[in-house]
């Protein structure tokens, strides 16, 4: 039997990758944190791209495409992010990541590039992929559809959390802005933006564990 693909978005911070990476385990299939790709392309532009004022130059960006390899290797049964043979899964998680990832996620041309390299990625099927558009755009016909939202307080603590974990120094304040800003420029741009699918089951896991908010998950699949 052909294995699932399983699209699973919402808003930052409700838990999506942690929560497709364990249900990717239970199902034998792949996990793909599309937000790390994003966050790749953004880390890759504030080394190599910035303008003599200090600002991302979204056209050098373009065109050192050719020179973005990234990759997810798999590293003590973790998928851990490559760009270019350097292990960048700490480096994308910074606030300086998080505060341009969603200007560097609204260009077209970013999304273009992305697009490809995830679609490949289920052409055999059997695939979570968690983000923002994977119902909508990515993979419109996947077989299962989720979509996350959580309130927000809930969200800032799980995020700050995250980055205490990280050894990422965080302040809770910085942490809530930051996640109302990437949902309202993430929800507001014109490509592919942040929006439940039609057909995308919503799970709010506000009140949730992670384990509760898996089995909600599974309950539909496994049925
Ligand atoms: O999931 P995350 O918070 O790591 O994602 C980082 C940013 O990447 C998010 O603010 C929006 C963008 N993103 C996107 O536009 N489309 C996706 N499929 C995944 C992430």
């Amino acid at each position: 039997m052909k294995k699932p693909v399983i699209a699973i978005d919402g808003f930052s911070s409700t838990g999506k990758s942690s929560i497709s990476k364990i249900i990717a385990h239970k199902l034998g299939i792949v996990h793909l944190d599309t937000g790390a790709l994003y966050r790749g392309i953004t880390w890759f532009a504030l080394q190599n791209c910035k303008d003599e004022n200090l600002d991302i130059d979204l056209q050098k960006l373009y065109s050192s495409f050719p020179l973005i390899h990234l990759e997810f290797k798999n590293v003590n049964e973790e998928l851990v992010l490559y760009l270019n043979d350097k292990d960048i899964s700490v480096d994308i998680r910074t606030n300086e990541v998080s505060n341009s990832v969603s200007f560097i996620a609204k260009q077209k041309e970013v999304r273009d590039f992305l697009l490809q390299f995830q679609q490949n990625i289920a052409e055999k099927g059997g695939v979570i992929m968690d983000g923002r558009d994977i119902g909508t755009v990515v993979f419109p016909n996947a077989d299962f559809k989720f979509f996350l939202t959580a309130s927000i307080e809930e969200r800032t603590k799980r995020r700050y959390q995250e980055l205490l974990g990280l050894g990422i120094e965080a302040d809770v304040n910085q942490v809530r802005e930051n996640l109302i800003e990437r949902d309202r420029i993430d929800s507001e741009r014109k490509i592919a933006p942040l929006k439940q699918a039609e057909d995308a089951i919503l799970i709010d896991n506000s009140s949730l564990s992670k384990k509760e908010t898996i089995e909600r998950i599974l309950s539909y699949i496994n049925n």
